[in-house]
């Protein structure tokens, strides 16, 4: 049985209250833990603050969301002005042309892109386009990857759908699964055969280029440059979604950071600067199978709005301009973290594997190297929420889950490491006698 997080009764309340107008008391699953989670009252840089005025230093970032931290104030002074003149058109603005122009520069592949609301949307419409333009029905996506909520990509997910039971969502009609192929990540032989079978149906190739949503896996070598011959070979529209490495792993993502250019990715999270505000793109070819311009259809009332653009636009210049003080330094800061990691691991003699790259981290209770899904879940998910509550009740939040990742913000001082060191010692512990007491 879990223990309540100390002092948050003002959470229980909320949570009861919650619980009896939103189902699981909440608006998103991932959000949702036992016995309770903590509401939020206000966040500031490194930190967020619940309704009992408890503070955490937060590693989660709102799902990776804030590579820059809480409120950060240069977006939040850009968002004040662009209120005062408006917040919604449905008639084009200059920001959202020169806001594309800039995403376009950081992330090339995209010689054409679309602004929407979320990374589910984005997604969405990438496959969307990806089918139109090849005239193919099959897609495939990886055992564990998350693309967001959509029917044909909730197969196997992972994400809130891996922690709740529930990779394969009741309500999606088996004929429309029927043409998603899922394969296991980081498997040569099986891309091979399931490309001799079936390639020339096959329009589309999804995949986080590195895993973020089953715990934090990294490719093989060769893997993702196997990728793209593949599907360069067969005609198939390579799609990276960067909704997480997009912005995390180099200010041109996965696609700068291991030099391969899919024909189509998909960007979110870091990009809307804490706004809801996604985008997908690609080859100009297939990007102009979109409406009006073709015939593949893709609409959002409240997409490119001008303040979602507004505080994207202020995030990737100011990443723009300083991506060389920025990246390296929140790699040194999520090393720092991940070492701290293994040696108290180590120390406290539990079998751990601790995964990091740029400022993406997080540890796997488990023996043997994470290479796929399925070893993610032979990691002991329970000794992970034995280390999760401590973490909370030391005043560190991470994401609840094993099937999520850590992230680091620009806003994490090396106070705010030290003490989360001091506390990954203590919650290390925790997890260590959960594992004994089993
Ligand atoms: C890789 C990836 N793709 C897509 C999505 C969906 O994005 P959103 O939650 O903005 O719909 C997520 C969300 O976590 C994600 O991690």
């Amino acid at each position: 049985m879990v223990e309540p997080t100390l002092n948050t009764s003002k959470s229980k309340t909320l949570f009861e209250r919650a619980k009896k107008i939103l189902p699981g008391g909440v608006n998103s699953p991932v959000r949702a833990f036992e016995p309770y989670p903590f509401f939020v009252e206000c966040a500031q840089g490194s930190k967020m603050y619940d309704a009992d005025s408890k503070a955490y230093v937060d590693y989660c970032m709102a799902y990776g969301a804030l590579l820059l931290g809480h409120a950060y104030p240069e977006i939040m002074e850009a968002v004040k002005n662009q209120l005062a003149k408006g917040t919604l058109y449905g008639a084009p603005t200059e920001r959202e042309v020169e806001f594309a122009e800039l995403i376009q520069k950081a992330s090339p592949c995209m010689e054409m892109l679309r602004l929407v609301n979320s990374g589910t949307e984005a997604t969405m419409h990438a496959i969307r386009a990806a089918r139109g333009y090849t005239g193919r029905k099959k897609i495939v996506k990886f055992e564990g990857c998350f693309h967001g909520s959509h029917d044909s990509v909730l197969v196997k997910a992972g994400s809130g759908a891996t922690s709740f039971g529930a990779p394969n969502s009741l309500g999606i009609p088996e004929e429309t699964t029927r043409n998603t192929i899922v394969l296991p990540y980081n498997d040569v032989e099986a891309l091979e055969v399931a490309f001799k079978s079936e390639g020339s149906d096959i329009a589309t190739v999804i995949v986080e280029p590195v895993l973020a949503n089953v715990g934090l896996i990294l490719p093989k070598k060769d893997y993702l440059s196997y990728l793209r011959k593949v599907t360069s070979d067969y005609g198939s529209v390579l799609i990276f979604d960067e909704i997480i490495t997009g912005f995390r792993l180099a200010l041109g993502g996965a696609q700068e950071h291991f030099n391969i250019k899919p024909d189509m990715a998909t960007l979110g999270k870091v990009l809307g600067g804490g706004f809801p505000l996604a985008a997908f793109g690609g080859k100009k070819e297939i990007m102009q199978t979109i409406s009006p311009v073709g015939k593949v259809y893709q609409a959002g009332t409240f997409s490119g709005n001008p303040v979602s653009a507004t505080a994207g636009f202020t995030i990737l210049s100011i990443l723009s301009q300083k991506k060389n003080q920025i990246y390296p330094n929140l790699e040194k800061k999520c090393l720092e973290l991940k070492k701290a990691l293994s040696d108290l691991a180590a120390s406290h003699k539990v079998s751990a594997q601790v995964y990091n790259i740029a400022s993406l981290y997080q540890i796997f209770f488990t023996k043997e190297q994470v290479t796929d899904y399925a070893c993610a879940k032979h990691s002991d998910a329970q000794m992970f929420t034995a280390y999760f509550h401590e973490l909370l009740r030391q005043g560190v939040f991470i994401p609840p889950s094993q099937y999520e990742t850590c992230f680091v913000s620009t806003a994490h001082s090396e106070e705010d490491l030290k003490f989360t060191i001091n506390a990954f010692d203590k919650a290390l512990e925790a997890a260590s006698k959960e594992r004994k007491t089993k």
